[in-house]
């Protein structure tokens, strides 16, 4: 090799290394501790400016509101942090929702407000500070592969009164939802029906094995686009 293009790689190599450290680097300054108390004030702000009002300024539904409770050890055990920022980015319910027909909660990402990244991981972070349960380790190799007809009856049966008829519904979460449908694994929809979320309409579901799987698979058939 000749000694200029040995320089080179050499030369190369060093820059590669630097900008890969210099990277980390403001990557580590842009992550802010999990807990950082500046962080978590002004999350508490943006919280009551941008959710409190559908949320309750506690994380506890405002009376009238079909907003869902998440000061909920329910929910908050069983979601993983990305399940939380979803539904903060593209809203509810989903793709075919967001700005047309039948939006319950707005996108908050990708520009659609002030709010961004680093912000609305801060909410999540205030969403945890009430957090009093344990985490629940989430089944992701469950795949429901119950009977689907089977399921539309147990469907018929225990859910639709409150969560429509395909998943489309004001009161309830609209289980239809593209976001929903994105972000919530087979395994938190069941441990959803076997928890339900205390204090709300959502009381814990007693079924077989064989029903679950078939009401979860018959879900996982619901189309995300609004009827008209
Ligand atoms: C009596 C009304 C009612 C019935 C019956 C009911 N639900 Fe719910 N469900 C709710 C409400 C209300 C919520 C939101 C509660 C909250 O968190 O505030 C909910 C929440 C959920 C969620 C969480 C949705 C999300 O966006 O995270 C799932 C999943 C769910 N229900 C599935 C089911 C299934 C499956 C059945 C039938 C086996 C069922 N529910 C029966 C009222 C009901
Ligand atoms: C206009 C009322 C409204 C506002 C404002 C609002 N939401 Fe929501 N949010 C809802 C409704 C309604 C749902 C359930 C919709 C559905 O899935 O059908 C929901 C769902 C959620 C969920 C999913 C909960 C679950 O059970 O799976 C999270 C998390 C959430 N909102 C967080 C927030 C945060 C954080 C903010 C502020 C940045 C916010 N929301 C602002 C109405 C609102």
């Amino acid at each position: 090799m000749r000694p200029t293009r040995l320089i080179a790689l050499v030369l190369t190599t060093v820059l590669l290394i630097v900008g890969i450290a210099v990277l980390l680097r403001s990557r580590a300054n842009v992550d802010a501790p999990r807990d950082d108390p500046k962080v978590l004030a002004a999350a508490a702000v943006d919280y009551v400016k941008f959710c409190a009002v559908c949320h309750g300024v506690d994380g506890r539904t405002v009376a009238g509101s079909i907003a869902p409770n998440l000061a909920s050890d329910d929910l908050l055990a069983l979601a993983g942090d990305d399940f939380l920022r979803a539904a903060i980015v593209f809203g509810r319910p989903g793709r075919e929702g967001i700005g047309a027909k039948g939006v319950k909660m707005q996108a908050y990402g990708n520009g659609a407000t002030p709010l961004d990244d680093a912000r609305i991981d801060g909410i999540v972070r205030h969403l945890r500070t009430w957090q009093k349960a344990e985490p629940v380790a989430l089944d992701d190799a469950y795949r429901a592969a119950g009977d689907v007809a089977a399921g539309e009856a147990v469907y018929a049966r225990a859910c639709a009164s409150c969560h429509g008829a395909g998943g489309w519904t004001d009161g309830a979460p609209r289980l239809a939802g593209a976001v929903f449908q994105t972000t919530a694994s087979d395994d938190f929809i069941r441990q959803t029906i076997r928890r339900g979320r205390a204090g709300t309409p959502m009381r814990p579901i007693a079924l077989s094995a064989a029903d679950e799987d078939a009401v979860i698979a018959y879900i996982r058939t619901f189309s995300p686009i609004p009827p008209k």
